[in-house]
């Protein structure tokens, strides 16, 4: 860190707390379609900086009042972009190890509740997209999908005054690390995963129907395969349902990764009866998925949505199966960079030597619509 920048943790918190402050990101507009930072500014000055010509920012204009974060790649050249806007009197900073270093951003937001006895917190990382959540109930909590530092959820859970007693995964993951393990084991917590033979490390198996109690909250299992063989939903008193990657608000969950043509189309099948089976499910059935593909705002507002709306958003439901499985093969998105790897170190339970946001670096790709 030099004076110039401000560290994913400074801009977090500003944006968190609404502090006036202008995101400037400066990347090509390839770049920022993929990811960006919610309520940033575009300007595509990339080349211009790069080039050093001092006009590259000219047309950018903003409140003189309130600083101005530049943002980019890697957090070289927006530096280049801060000292153009301190020289036109400009508050300026850049992100340090921009978009990056952002992948590990993240903010919450709480679930409406209908029992006062339970609360449902959604972690979003925001960065990447990544959905976990916090349950708790009568001073117990569990955490499913964790993709963060475990210390994110131990600070939540401590301000709820909750123990977290349980952390579960929907599914070995392959588009994010699972710090599941980790948490399990610096909480003291019990690591449940879907039953499978890959996880090589400790954990407590999950079988269809069976349930686990956090305080008052029930949570059922519900052996959903497809998207992995493994994959699981956990349906929280016959209400919230988190789904993980088998079903998202507006689209279902891809079934090809770590898996040949033939066995991509055996998955397909099975995530049709598996989502058949999630329809049957009582319509004001409320979906917390696994993932988002946006950005999530810093404004407390939680992705749900209940089953009847995702029933008619996502059109791939009400295909029969064979046009699902056609249309599914056919819709496979690119896959996500460094997939196997991630798979490789989730199934070990392990966490790499290098950065984890080197590997981590992408949108999440594991939905089609
Ligand atoms: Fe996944």
């Amino acid at each position: 860190m030099n004076d110039i920048e401000i560290d994913v943790k400074n801009l977090q918190r500003m944006l968190e707390a609404e502090e006036p402050v202008t995101v400037l990101d400066v990347r090509p507009g390839d770049e920022r379609a993929e990811w960006a930072i919610p309520g940033s500014l575009h300007l595509d000055a990339y080349d211009a900086l790069r080039a050093r010509d001092p006009a590259a920012l000219s047309e950018f204009t903003a409140p003189a009042d309130r600083p101005v974060i530049a943002v980019c790649g890697a957090g070289k050249t927006s530096q280049l972009a801060a000292q153009q806007l301190r020289e036109r009197g400009f508050q300026a900073l850049s992100l340090a190890g921009g978009m990056k270093a952002w992948s590990l951003a993240w903010n919450q937001a709480e679930v409406p509740s209908t029992d006062p006895n339970i609360q449902v917190i959604q972690v979003r990382r925001t960065g990447k997209g990544c959905l976990s959540y916090l349950i708790g109930s009568e001073g117990q909590a569990a955490v499913i999908d964790a993709s963060l530092d475990p210390q994110v959820y131990l600070d939540l859970a401590q301000q709820h005054g909750w123990q977290i007693t349980h952390v579960l995964d929907t599914h070995i993951h392959a588009d994010h690390l699972s710090r599941s393990s980790l948490l399990a084991a610096s909480s003291g917590a019990a690591l449940y995963l879907p039953a499978q033979n890959r996880a090589t490390y400790p954990f407590t198996a999950v079988h269809d129907h069976d349930i686990l109690h956090i305080g008052t909250a029930r949570l059922t299992a519900l052996h959903t395969p497809g998207h992995t063989l493994e994959s699981t939903c956990y349906w929280l008193n016959n209400d919230l349902l988190l789904t993980g990657d088998t079903l998202f608000l507006r689209a279902v969950g891809r079934p090809d990764l770590e898996a040949n043509p033939a066995e991509a189309r055996r998955r397909a099948h099975l995530l049709y009866g598996s989502l058949q089976r999630l329809l049957r499910l009582p319509a004001t059935t409320r979906l917390l998925p696994g993932h988002t593909s946006e950005p999530s705002p810093f404004d407390g507002q939680p992705f749900i949505a209940p089953l009847a709306q995702a029933r008619q958003e996502i059109a791939l439901l009400a295909l029969n199966q064979e046009a699902f499985v056609e249309t599914l093969l056919q819709r496979i998105p690119a896959t996500p960079p460094n997939h196997q790897h991630i798979v490789e170190l989730n199934e070990h339970g392990r966490m790499p030597e290098e950065d984890v946001t080197d590997l981590e670096a992408g949108a999440n790709r594991c939905a089609i619509g």
